[in-house]
């Protein structure tokens, strides 16, 4: 068993999951500014299992990156045994599977955290992840979920127990329910239970955007790492603040002409990997960067229409 997850110096940063924005070049920045592993956006393990193109590509990395984890989401314990071979196969150096997704279209189909009201669903689902790869599996969590009848509520302590006979390595714990959706603050008593009732490594996650929210989760959990998702949006730097923070009790801003360079440095990714599409999916990313710049508003215009990387430098160069 290859399992990186002892190999990483504690407290643990990642990066989770987040569909449509960790992908392989957003991967790269974040490990370049202090994460310490990065996990992938959700893929398919149907999509893996017809071949799909476009989701077959999900698995494509760079070493820069590594270690990074592979999420998968579906509903059929048997595709996720050639799912997570695949990710092995391709260099992954992890496979988490998803039972904390909320959004409609997946929920819909029985994926995400809507598994968690069948936990004999979820064994099998991750019993035959553990048996089918030697690299080291993972499951990300929400809190709780009620069930459909509202009487009665399944926690992320019931699936640690139901699971607790097999070997998974790493818990990602997202600190708030189902029903919470993504707003609100995380439940670091629930958090806390997990980090005492599971052998592995446990990261909590949820509402860490700044280094003090972050110091305040590790403090009041005692969890071995932490998850950062919203909160490094435009600020992938939040990962190295973080780590100052907790080493010298300050940390730096980074200034304008940092930013800059950051900026570049991401377009470039975006169109070596990704071409004119690249390009395009970089938008979002810019006007997250520039969130709080002087005029952000008039910039944020120009910036969500630049179509190359020579548009973007001109744009930056009169900023200052
Ligand atoms: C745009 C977006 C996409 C997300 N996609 C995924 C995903 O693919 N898999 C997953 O497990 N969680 C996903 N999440 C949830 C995050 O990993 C994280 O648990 C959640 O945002 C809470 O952390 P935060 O408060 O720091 O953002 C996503 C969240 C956002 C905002």
């Amino acid at each position: 068993m290859k399992n990186f997850w002892t190999k990483l110096n504690k407290p643990i940063l990642a990066l989770a999951p987040m569909a449509g924005i960790t992908d392989s070049a957003f991967r790269q920045i974040c490990r370049k500014y202090g994460a310490d592993v990065v996990y992938s956006e959700m893929i398919s393990v149907a999509g893996l299992h017809y071949n799909s193109a476009k989701t077959v590509k999900m698995i494509e990395h760079s070493k820069k990156e590594q270690p990074v984890v592979f999420q998968l989401f579906g509903k059929e314990p048997e595709l996720f045994i050639e799912a997570a071979k695949l990710i092995e196969k391709k260099g992954g150096d992890g496979v988490d599977i998803n039972f904390g997704c909320p959004a409609p279209k997946i929920y819909k189909y029985g994926g995400g955290v809507k598994l968690m009201r069948d936990l004999d669903l979820c064994y099998e689902i991750v019993k035959n992840t553990c048996q089918a790869v030697k690299i080291p599996v993972s499951v990300k969590l929400r809190t709780s979920i009620k069930t459909l009848d509202k009487k009665k509520t399944i926690t992320a302590l019931d699936f640690i127990k139901k699971i607790s006979d097999l070997p998974v390595k790493a818990v990602m714990i997202h600190g708030r329910s189902y029903e919470q959706g993504f707003s609100g603050e995380p439940d670091l008593a629930m958090i806390k239970i997990i980090k005492k009732s599971f052998k592995g490594i446990v990261l909590g996650n949820g509402g860490i955007n700044t280094p003090e929210k972050a110091k305040q989760m590790i403090d009041k959990t005692k969890v071995d790492g932490l998850g950062l998702a919203q909160g490094v949006l435009g600020k992938p730097w939040l990962f190295e603040q973080v780590k100052e923070y907790l080493q010298t009790g300050k940390y730096k801003a980074y200034e304008i002409k940092q930013i800059k360079k950051i900026m570049i440095e991401h377009a470039k990714l975006n169109n070596k990997l990704k071409a004119k599409r690249g390009i395009l999916e970089l938008r979002k990313h810019l006007a997250w960067y520039i969130k709080g710049f002087e005029g952000a508003s008039s910039l944020r215009n120009k910036l969500i229409k630049i179509e190359n990387i020579n548009q973007l430098n001109n744009i930056l160069k009169n900023l200052c």
